[in-house]
């Protein structure tokens, strides 16, 4: 059976209103000094572009890590692995991880733990989905956009199987088979 995601959850509009409303907190909540959006791939590369163009500080500082915690599972596996390091030093450094969606809280708070090692200034999280009922690990996110039910959501970074990541809204997949289609 084929997969569709023909029901829209979270329009562009009110994501693009999101994103701008998350910059100007974050421009508020950090008065000087650069700050280093730490993006995580490959999910958050499409918010971390519209966050980091939101936001009207000039110094920000783009850089992307591979974790991986999914296989082709539709739920997390517990696995998690540095698929890309940074590869520029954050000690001292204001640094906000920026995350497409929280699901389980494995991924970022194996990441969370990693970061802290590197002794930056202050470690933050900002993700624009949040599916609380479905943590397993409590995890600190100091801003997110939107929290969502537990349904499988793909658009705006989003994937299955590797494909919709580059719809412009947020959409729920449903139809779903078994198991995903190998890449
Ligand atoms: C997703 C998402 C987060 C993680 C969250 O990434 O981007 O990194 O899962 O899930 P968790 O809270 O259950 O750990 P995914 O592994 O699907 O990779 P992708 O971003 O490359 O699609």
């Amino acid at each position: 059976m084929a997969a569709t995601a023909d029901r829209v959850l979270i329009s562009s509009e009110r994501i693009q209103q999101k994103v701008l409303e998350m910059a100007a907190q974050i421009d508020a909540d950090y008065k000087d000094g650069p700050i280093y959006l730490i993006s995580i791939l490959k999910g958050a590369f499409i918010f971390v572009a519209d966050l980091a163009r939101a936001l009207k500080r000039p110094s920000v500082r783009i850089e992307f890590m591979g974790i991986s915690s999914y296989s082709r599972e539709k739920t997390s596996s517990g696995q998690v692995k540095v698929t890309r390091d940074l590869d520029v030093n954050i000690e001292g450094c204001d640094v906000l991880i920026v995350e497409d969606i929280v699901d389980s809280g494995v991924t970022l708070s194996y990441l969370r733990r990693l970061l802290e090692q590197r002794k930056p200034k202050s470690l933050e999280i900002a993700t624009l989905l949040d599916k609380p009922e479905r943590r397993i690990q409590p995890v600190n996110v100091k801003y997110v956009g939107f929290r969502i039910p537990d349904e499988f959501v793909v658009g705006y970074g989003l994937d299955y199987a590797e494909d919709y990541r580059n719809l412009s809204d947020i959409r729920v997949l449903s139809q779903l088979p078994s198991s995903p289609n190998p890449e």
